[in-house]
């Protein structure tokens, strides 16, 4: 992960490189530090924390400089500490890294023979002696290259020179880069939204290539060190501002936000007169796709899987499920007439990316889900849809979530549509019940208070379970995972017929479960399973769905009951509690919600 940002100007650069660090705290978020140039000198400012922390210092150590690097970080080689924290200097350079050096070992016990000293743990250090070490005897070009054939792995760098007054050198092998345009300055940056409070002109570069940025202008060479040409997107001017509001953390603002999201996002792809789904220029004829594989990670996997069980119900295709960092890696049997359809709500993970990636390389039909329209993964795919949720701020993912389950539930519409596996009254009653959906969300965030009482449960425990089956299941990963993620509780969620297969052994006197068991085709066998638990001795939390129907089931220690709609579309109301679960448990402990301990919003290594 890590953010990394560079300015050269006429003027200071500390306060604009904090300003655009801030913006990369969603990259990581355990240490931070800044370098600067200043009458030929490298000055350095770094310290663990976070980005304040790293400004209350540089108010006790000024740094001054016209060109300069920044880093915020997230911990792969070494402790998240001072000493760790980029910018790593030498006497000659200084350089700011996000990714892993693979062969990091091997290249520090030749540069430790050569007589170079090291003072961190990270892989990052050897980039510095290695550039020390060519310096000697090459030019900086020639060096740039030289090194970026030594290195292994996946890496985006910013480097400056001690005996070079203006330029900031940006390398791009896996993660990505943006440079940016200014009035008589020039920027590098992780992404183009850490450069969007200074310039809306961006390029991106490319795997493999680096580029030399002055303040007057930029060159950008290809792998091989030739010159290369680079378009100059203009991105939307208007800087999108996001704030809490009245809200304590961006998470509760994100799940209020979701019936207006949702909204939206049906508004963007529904057309209401005719009822028809505004997917156009699909670059692909139906009889062209027989299968499609649908890819991310973490709750965008969970949304894949969920995606998984409506096209199983409402089309005739194949459909698999995939964890991007296991995709990449198998030995894949590519198929022309495969789908590949990728889901990220920051649309850079670097293990989607890579398997987005390697679908291009072998000449796949490629299309992702993103929220972010401007990310790599967009870019890099031949069709995009986006899920239209807005800036989503908190680590733990909410309406980025309902946004992705939306947009491939209108996917498995639209492809079943032109397949015509679904017919017209099913057609017209699906995106009728869709049409409902924001509505019944809103009412279910009603439940907050309820949950606010259940949660002392889930704060002090051993662990605990969250089950469903079909559609619930799903549901039950991400209820699982958020709990994980946010308030440090040991939670798995498992289909629910699978517990007398072992996990039921877990199960002792007042663990609490969840059970989730909407009235759907799976209701009776979930009730079931939850009567299994319940006579071991555990305390269950039931979501279910309003009814007038009693449930069969006695000793359930609590229940949830959220609106009515169509079966296919409860998932999306189910998730609403299991959010607020997690977030009051996690308020309860007292835990940092939107930046929970070791994560990053964008996870941006493999
Ligand atoms: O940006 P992406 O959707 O590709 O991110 C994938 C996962 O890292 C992400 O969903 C993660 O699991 C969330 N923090 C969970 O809340």
């Amino acid at each position: 992960m890590c953010g990394i940002v560079g300015i050269t100007s006429n003027k200071q650069v500390t306060s604009s490189i904090i300003n655009s660090l801030r913006k990369l705290e969603y990259r990581g978020y355990d240490s931070a530090g800044i370098a600067t140039l200043n009458n030929g000198f490298i000055n350095e400012v770094k310290c663990e924390g976070r980005v304040n922390a790293l400004e209350k210092n540089l108010a006790k150590n000024k740094l001054q400089g016209n060109v300069g690097i920044g880093h915020v970080r997230w911990a792969t080689h070494g402790i998240p500490s001072t000493i760790n924290a980029h910018p790593h200097s030498s006497e000659k350079v200084s350089v700011v890294h996000n990714g892993i050096i693979e062969n990091s070992t091997i290249l520090k016990k030749y540069l430790i023979k050569k007589g170079h000293k090291f003072k961190s743990q990270t892989d990052t250090e050897v980039i510095v002696h290695l550039i020390t070490e060519y310096l000697k005897k090459d030019d900086l070009k020639k060096t740039i290259l030289k090194i970026l054939k030594k290195l292994h792995g996946s890496f985006a760098l910013g480097i400056i020179f001690k005996d070079e007054p203006d330029l900031i050198v940006g390398a791009r092998r896996g993660s990505p880069l943006a440079v940016g345009y200014g009035p008589n300055e020039n920027y590098l940056g992780s992404d183009s939204y850490a450069l969007k409070s200074m310039t809306n002109k961006i390029s991106y570069l490319n795997d493999g290539e680096f580029c030399v940025i002055k303040k007057d202008g930029v060159e950008f060479f290809d792998v091989k060190g030739l010159k290369i040409n680079k378009k100059i997107l203009e991105l939307s001017s208007n800087e999108q501002t996001y704030d809490k509001g009245d809200y304590k953390h961006y998470m509760a603002k994100e799940i209020e936000e979701q019936p207006t999201t949702i909204k939206n996002c049906i508004n963007e792809y529904i057309d209401k007169i005719n009822s028809s789904i505004n997917i156009f220029n699909f670059p692909w004829k139906s009889s062209e796709i027989s299968s499609i594989t649908l890819i991310g990670c973490g709750t965008a996997y969970h949304s894949c899987l969920m995606a998984k069980y409506w096209f199983e119900q409402l089309t005739s295709i194949n459909i698999s499920v995939d964890i991007a960092s296991e995709f990449r890696y198998r030995n894949n049997r590519f198929n022309k007439e495969t789908l590949y359809v990728f889901v990220s709500q920051s649309g850079e993970t670097a293990d989607t990316f890579a398997a987005l990636d390697l679908c291009n390389k072998n000449k796949m039909k490629t299309c992702s889900v993103v929220n972010v329209v401007e990310s790599s993964i967009a870019r890099e795919s031949k069709f995009v849809l986006p899920i239209h949720c807005g800036p989503e701020i908190g680590v733990a993912s909410t309406k980025a979530f309902l946004g992705q389950m939306l947009v491939l539930y209108i996917l498995c519409l639209k492809i079943g549509k032109m397949r015509n596996d679904i017919n017209k009254k099913v057609y017209f009653t699906k995106i009728k019940s869709l049409f409902d959906l924001s509505k019944m969300l809103k009412k279910s965030l009603e439940t907050e208070s309820r949950i606010e009482t259940i949660c002392s449960s889930f704060v002090d425990i051993k662990g605990s379970m969250f089950l469903g089956r079909g559609y619930s299941f799903p549901i039950a990963l991400e209820g699982a995972l958020k709990l994980k993620e946010l308030a440090y509780v040991h939670a798995e969620g498992y289909p629910a017929g699978e517990m007398k297969h072992g996990p039921l052994a877990l199960i002792e006197e007042g663990m609490p479960v969840v059970v989730l068991a909407p009235r759907d085709q799976y209701y009776k066998k979930t009730i079931s399973n939850m009567q299994e638990v319940i006579a071991r001795g555990a305390k269950v939390l039931l979501i279910t769905n309003k009814s007038k129907d009693e449930i069969y089931s006695e000793n359930i220690w609590e229940k949830i009951e959220v609106e009515n709609i169509s079966d296919d579309l409860l998932p999306f109301l189910i998730t609403v509690p299991l959010q607020k679960l997690a977030y009051y448990s996690a308020l309860k402990k007292g835990y940092d919600i939107d930046k929970p301990r070791n994560l990053a919003k964008s996870v941006t290594v493999e």
